[in-house]
């Protein structure tokens, strides 16, 4: 089965409010402790977001390796990346598996990205994981990563979620429907709803420092009437991911919950918030 967030038109959509949720604080921390040249390895690299974001931090320089399950995500990441980068007044040139910019290599792979951090042997600058730890067993990913990780090397986990979803106005089954979505979640492989507690908790008694962490709430809100950049597109999406995990009819009042939430979004009345995360963790 292709994993539901596993979309381009969603994780396009999510990038405006990813942006507006990200803890500045902890982005800073991180900045300020990455070396020149880093070597970078990203896993479940999605759209390839990440390597614009490198490029705006200033990292002109080293090696980048994003993994990613969904052979359609790298194939749009490798084109999509390159053209963005193009437009912004680099000059990407193509290489095998992505492109090289001013001194940078990047590569998107397709494959399972915790099989190929197992394959690099304490080399790493920086891991990153966006959106990542909750669609994945979270104790032996850490355990990959703090393998491939060089000594004193960074793990970044930005928007990792914990089991906060609110939709507003109120609606009578809303604890009902929070409730049975994040036992859904917890009922998939490898899926955790509290994958930012517990990252949290496992990174604090780690052996390395818990650098710093702050909260990337997710916070989707109408502006007379209407949603900013492709907003109302990821809303609906969130909706649809609700709609398919309590396809089984375990709320009630679900039927009315979801057609209200719908009839709220075309209206432009529909507030959503994700509670999440953003972790910064430095090895050993
Ligand atoms: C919620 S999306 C986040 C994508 C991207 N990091 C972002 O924030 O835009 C999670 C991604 O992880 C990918 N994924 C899940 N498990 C994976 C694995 N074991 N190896 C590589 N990719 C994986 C999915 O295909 C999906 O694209």
């Amino acid at each position: 089965m292709v994993d539901d967030h596993a979309r381009i038109d969603y994780l396009n959509a999510k990038r405006s409010v990813d942006e507006r949720a990200f803890a500045r604080s902890v982005r800073e921390r991180l900045l300020a402790a990455l070396p020149e040249r880093p070597t970078v390895f990203e896993a479940g690299a999605g759209t390839g977001v990440t390597v614009p974001r490198l490029l705006e931090w200033g990292v002109e320089a080293g090696r980048y390796r994003g993994v990613e399950r969904a052979e359609a995500l790298v194939e749009h990441a490798r084109t999509a990346r390159a053209a963005e980068l193009e437009a912004a007044g680099y000059d990407p040139v193509e290489t095998d598996r992505g492109f090289r910019v001013e001194e940078l290599s990047v590569a998107f792979e397709a494959g399972d990205a915790l099989a190929a951090v197992d394959g690099v042997d304490a080399g790493l600058d920086l891991l990153v994981a966006q959106a990542f730890m909750d669609v994945v067993a979270v104790e032996p990913a850490v355990a990959a990563f703090e393998r491939a990780l060089s000594p004193g090397g960074l793990a970044y986990f930005p928007i990792t979620f914990d089991a906060g979803t609110i939709f507003q106005p109120s609606h009578p089954a809303d604890d009902a429907v929070e409730r049975a979505y994040h036992r859904a979640i917890d009922a998939r492989e490898s899926r955790d709803s509290r994958a930012g507690r517990r990252l949290l908790d496992l990174l604090g008694r780690a052996d390395g420092d818990l650098l710093a962490v702050g909260a990337s709430d997710w916070v989707v809100r109408p502006r007379d009437g209407s949603y900013p950049a492709d907003e109302a597109l990821f809303l609906s999406c969130i909706l649809d991911f609700v709609a398919d995990a309590l396809a089984g009819g375990e709320v009630a009042e679900f039927d009315d919950w979801i057609e209200t939430r719908r009839d709220q979004l075309a209206a432009g009345e529909l507030s959503y918030v994700a509670h999440q995360y953003d972790l910064l963790y430095r090895a050993p």
